[in-house]
């Protein structure tokens, strides 16, 4: 087993790490504040090929391996969540339908302008009565004419607010339960396609989260991902890949907070010495860079089987079950280090803590994935 980084993937880490610190890291502070993610921001991603890390260069992307991608999303969640967030969504389940699932038309006309970021791409699953059980959409697809006409809701959905592209899965044959299922691409601005406002949530401000409403929205065939009754399991195995990015989310949210919890407690002096010198403290500070690092691996290692293309539905549950209960786990302890200071604005651990929560209940909640792992266990 060899888990060093390639020189590729090695440069890649660096060159995120230096531009999430100079760019975005300044900005995170007021993102979280203003639930607002700069538009020139976004710009600057996708001048320099963030939003297409994992496309392929024919499709004007970097062509950067799996891994390198989710190192992306960790170094740029340290740096802000929510923009780690918007990439991930952007690019795991909002390009990757169209690379894996698309027809040669589809991935002409829009995977170059997701690679470079001129459009951003959202993922439309949830529904109010469908959330966990994802097969249970009421959305519905009428067959008409040439294509289909949409009618229902949607919630949750990240980018919402800002993106162009809605990957919307709705139910075309309701007596086939999960096979009656199909994907569609709407554009914004589709006649029926109304989007909700921006949902206040306690963390992960500026990722753009609304509602969609459906009406008699009217979709030409050709804009179905996959053949009719292939939605389910596409989402599926989109969701297999995504939540991998959330683990690397929840990893970098982690390390951030350690980071800071460490450095305080390096600073701070109370009974006339560090902090860090009484052995409870240290003892914390251990436990939280134990669990960050066994998050890291089941996180590389789920990458690296999804870049090998085998199967990695039971390693993506695992990894983000673990690395999101460590964001929860190691938040809630770098708030505690830095007590009165860590339950104000001043400092940034607050704001990681509320950030991390998600992680346990986005692209499936942690009983979700145990669910997962334990239909996965060989006797
Ligand atoms: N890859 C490929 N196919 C898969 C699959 C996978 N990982 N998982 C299931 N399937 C296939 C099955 O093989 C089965 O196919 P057949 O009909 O041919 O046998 C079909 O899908 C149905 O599978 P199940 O019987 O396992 O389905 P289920 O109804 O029991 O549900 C579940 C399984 C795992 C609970 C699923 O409903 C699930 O993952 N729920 C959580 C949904 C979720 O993650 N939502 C997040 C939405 S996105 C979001 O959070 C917002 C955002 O923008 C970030």
């Amino acid at each position: 087993m060899d888990f060093s980084l390639t020189q590729e993937q090695e440069r890649i880490r660096q060159w995120v790490r230096t531009f999430a610190q100079s760019r975005v890291a300044p900005l995170a502070a007021g993102i979280d504040e203003r639930d607002e993610l700069p538009r020139h921001l976004l710009a600057e991603m996708g001048e320099l090929g963030l939003l297409g890390l994992p496309i392929p260069e024919a499709w004007g992307g970097v062509g950067a391996d799996f891994l390198s991608y989710i190192l992306a999303v960790e170094e740029l969640s340290y740096a802000s969540a929510a923009v780690g967030l918007v990439v991930a969504v952007h690019t795991a389940v909002g390009s990757f339908p169209i690379l894996y699932f698309g027809t040669p038309v589809q991935q002409q006309r829009y995977l170059p302008r997701l690679a470079s970021g001129t459009w951003l791409a959202a993922f439309a699953l949830s529904e109010p009565e469908a959330g966990s059980d994802a097969a249970a959409l009421r959305t519905r697809a009428q067959r008409s004419g040439a294509g289909y006409v949409l009618n229902g809701s949607k919630v949750f959905v990240t980018n919402g607010s800002f993106a162009d592209l809605f990957c919307v899965f709705a139910v075309t044959d309701a007596r086939r339960g999960s096979r009656g299922i199909s994907a569609f691409l709407v554009e914004r601005g589709t006649p029926g396609l109304q989007l909700g406002p921006s949902l206040r949530k306690m963390g992960m401000n500026g990722s753009g989260t609304c509602a969609l409403v459906l009406e008699d929205v009217y979709v030409p065939e050709e804009q179905r991902l996959g053949e009719e009754g292939e939605g389910f399991p596409i989402a599926m195995r989109l969701l297999d890949g995504g939540r991998v990015g959330i683990a690397a989310q929840a990893l970098g949210i982690a390390r951030a907070a350690f980071d800071a919890a460490h450095a305080y407690t390096r600073t701070r002096k109370q009974f006339g010495q560090e902090i860090f010198q009484f052995q409870g403290v240290q003892f914390m500070l251990a436990d939280m860079a134990t669990q960050i690092e066994a998050a890291r691996w089941l996180v590389y290692r789920a990458a690296l089987l999804r870049q090998a293309g085998k199967p990695c539905t039971r390693e993506a549950a695992m990894a983000k079950l673990f690395a999101s209960d460590t964001a929860m786990r190691v938040t809630t302890d770098a708030v505690q280090l830095l007590g009165g200071y860590g339950y104000a604005k001043d400092y940034p651990v607050e704001r990681y803590m509320r950030d991390a929560k998600v992680t346990q209940i986005y692209e499936g909640t942690n009983q979700i994935q145990r669910i997962v792992i334990s239909r996965h266990l060989t006797r």
